[in-house]
């Protein structure tokens, strides 16, 4: 069974900086390193944008050094924190659309991967859009799918979640993504941008969207502002790629987690 560990909203500050108290370089690291520990067998590593806080040269160039400790397949995206030409600059290797957006697809044998590039605008712009060029490049991706199960990623949610603070600043034409995709029956789209666990579904697509290993989002309906963050566990996402579908975990890093490894607790 194919292993995919998923990751967003790492959010790479400059060296010194912390964000509501958490260095999330140290963060990531510690993730990551559980991920791996956990599931060796993993093919893949999906960050699925705000790779920065603020998508300067030196915090690109942090994540780098990072990543290069460790051994496999990683794609990365971007989200609102990022700035193309910076993350490309350091990430020179990256294969990008013939327009230069950070997309790709990843062809299995019985999912195809779809990794979209949602950011829009310079840098404080924090809502999503794809554009026309964006939307017909994961047309024209989704006429290659064939009989294998479409699996798509974008930082930015295509719809609402409740959160007005973020709901403000997703992607504001979600509705043409969610109809694109819908046709597609048993396609699942995964995003971040809101740093919490939350699944549903949409104009008929069915989503789960993960935690950051950094800091998370705030479960309120009332408050207009989207910086709202807490201290919570860190998380990373598990897919296992089934024969006929996706199974999607979601793991806090933390304290529990390691009294389960050292004492074989059991609740009966
Ligand atoms: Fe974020």
């Amino acid at each position: 069974m194919t292993k995919i560990i998923v990751m967003t909203d790492i959010h790479i500050t400059s060296e010194g900086d912390q964000i509501i108290g958490l260095d999330p370089l140290e963060r990531f690291q510690t993730v990551r390193d559980v991920a791996q520990r956990d599931h060796p067998d993993a093919s893949l590593m999906i960050l699925m944008g705000d790779l920065t806080h603020h998508g300067k040269l030196d915090q690109y160039q942090r994540l780098e050094g990072i990543l290069s400790t460790q051994s496999g397949r990683t794609f990365l995206m971007l989200g609102n924190h990022d700035v193309r030409d910076t993350f490309r600059e350091i990430f020179a290797d990256t294969a990008t659309d013939r327009d230069g957006f950070v997309q790709g697809i990843i062809d299995l044998p019985q999912h195809q991967l779809i990794m979209l590039d949602t950011k829009d605008g310079p840098f404080g712009h924090h809502a999503g859009r794809l554009c026309d060029k964006r939307l017909a490049w994961l047309k024209e991706a989704l006429t290659t799918t064939g009989d294998r199960i479409p699996l798509v990623f974008m930082h930015h949610p295509p719809f609402k979640t409740g959160i007005i603070g973020m709901d403000n600043i997703n992607l504001e034409n979600g509705d043409a993504v969610l109809d694109m995709i819908a046709p597609y029956k048993s396609a699942h789209l995964f995003c971040g941008h809101i740093h919490r666990t939350i699944s549903g579904s949409t104009r008929g697509v069915a989503w789960t969207m993960f935690k950051s290993p950094c800091h998370q989002g705030v479960l309120d309906f009332t408050d207009p502002d989207s910086s709202l963050s807490v201290d919570e566990a860190g998380s990373y996402g598990l897919l296992l790629l089934t024969p006929d579908g996706v199974v999607a975990h979601s793991q806090d890093v933390g304290i529990s987690q390691e009294i389960w490894r050292d004492t074989g607790s059991k609740s009966d």
